[in-house]
């Protein structure tokens, strides 16, 4: 994944088995879902009635941690971590055969959150995140990964979802157009995203079109362009009413309302608002509303409890001396901003730090990143522990 230099600004800096009103009342089933079909108003916060589902495959990840460590106060710590919910990446057409497994034990009071993430020459502006559809197999994305995706959940329509669309994908094409790999790679991003979301517009489903993070598309210049961008998509895909806006911060290191904001010092602060995602969510949104599109958002707070860490806003890799974040929850103080949630699996890497990598990416090599780091979405013990130690709440 990732938010690199923002073209549109020379100065900018840089930019990823119960019933259908289902309430947290009624009884939680043994098995998975709900007894009958689920249906989402889109109208108000899923976040109210549903918690995020700590999914199987991040607890198996921090279960296999947990044992690698001797110390028992560190280990009875990081087993809560466990219990955490955050979002499943669906990164590869492979990967679609998780989601099977994941619904095995989803109550009816959750929501199982998945990340849509396999576009056609993924991740045009990095390198760390490059995926396995090149440019131009469109085709492949929409019947191999989409149309799969949207038989399983139509399958299960006892279940909740909440979906991330593509992340960083519409922002780039909004700050990167520059390059030619983004160039290359903007048709088939908006062709998918609008597949994607037209597809995936069912009753029990929620989505997110990602949207960046305030040192990304929310500079000055960048807003009103990143707005028409994003509500282009949403108007491709026939306007479906199951989007509900946003997702900020993804993969991110953002405070919430870290007031001032971490880089309101910096020389090019003075053409960004944007200092915080709290203002970033707040200052989008009549963006979004007038260039057409739904405005909440869900914001990633996995990873961002701690700040000064960064020596430029962009440094999106392995960010060193991280720390988890607030834990998810739908009390955030912000109508617009349905949730707090952990969408990028804190412990699994951004990028690989070896330079001879057909898939390093230099970020990952910077000062603040952290190494050794092995390939994306892989996990990483040693940074894991740091997340944990530096976690704030603390577990
Ligand atoms: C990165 C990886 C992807 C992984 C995700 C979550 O974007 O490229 O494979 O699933 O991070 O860790």
């Amino acid at each position: 994944m990732k938010f690199t230099q923002s073209a549109v600004l020379a100065f900018a800096a840089t930019a990823v088995a119960a019933p259908s009103a289902t309430t947290k009342d009624e009884p939680r089933q043994a098995a998975s879902g709900c007894s009958s079909a689920v249906t989402l108003d889109p109208s108000s916060n899923p976040f109210k009635k549903y918690t995020l589902h700590p999914n199987k495959f991040y607890r198996d990840e921090v279960t296999a941690a947990v044992a690698q460590l001797s110390d028992s106060s560190l280990a009875a710590a990081a087993a809560k971590v466990a219990d955490v919910g955050s979002f499943l990446w669906i990164d590869t057409i492979a990967n679609i055969a998780k989601i099977e497994p994941a619904l095995a034990d989803v109550p009816c009071t959750n929501i199982l959150g998945l990340v849509i993430y396999d576009l056609p020459g993924r991740d045009c502006a990095a390198k760390a995140s490059n995926g396995e559809l090149k440019v131009g197999e469109i085709s492949r994305y929409k019947s191999e990964y989409i149309d799969p995706i949207v038989t399983l959940l139509k399958a299960h329509p006892n279940t909740a979802f909440a979906l991330v669309i593509e992340p960083d994908s519409l922002p780039n094409l909004v700050t990167n157009s520059d390059k030619d790999t983004c160039k290359n790679s903007a048709a088939g991003y908006r062709d998918g995203v609008a597949y994607a979301i037209k597809n995936l517009n069912l009753p029990n489903v929620i989505m997110y079109l990602d949207a960046g993070h305030g040192g990304w598309l929310g500079w000055d210049a960048n807003l009103k362009p990143g707005a028409q961008e994003l509500a282009k998509a949403f108007k491709a895909g026939g306007s479906p009413k199951q989007l509900r806006g946003i997702a900020t911060n993804t993969a991110g290191w953002n405070a919430w309302d870290l007031s001032p904001g971490e880089f309101s010092t910096a020389s090019d602060a003075k053409y960004n608002k944007c200092q915080n995602e709290k203002i970033y969510v707040d200052t989008f949104a009549p963006e979004l509303k007038s260039a057409g599109m739904p405005n909440h958002a869900i914001v990633d707070t996995g990873r961002n409890a701690k700040t000064g860490l960064r020596a430029e806003w962009g440094d999106w890799c392995n960010v060193n001396g991280a720390g988890f974040g607030v834990r998810p929850t739908s009390s955030t103080g912000d109508e617009l901003a349905d949730a707090f949630v952990w969408i990028k699996p804190g412990g699994e890497s951004d990028g690989t730090s070896d330079s001879s990598a057909t898939r390093y990416d230099s970020f990952c090599g910077k000062d603040d990143a952290f190494k050794p780091a092995p390939e994306a979405g892989t996990w990483n013990q040693a940074y894991f522990e740091m997340l944990l130690q530096n976690a704030v709440p603390s577990f």
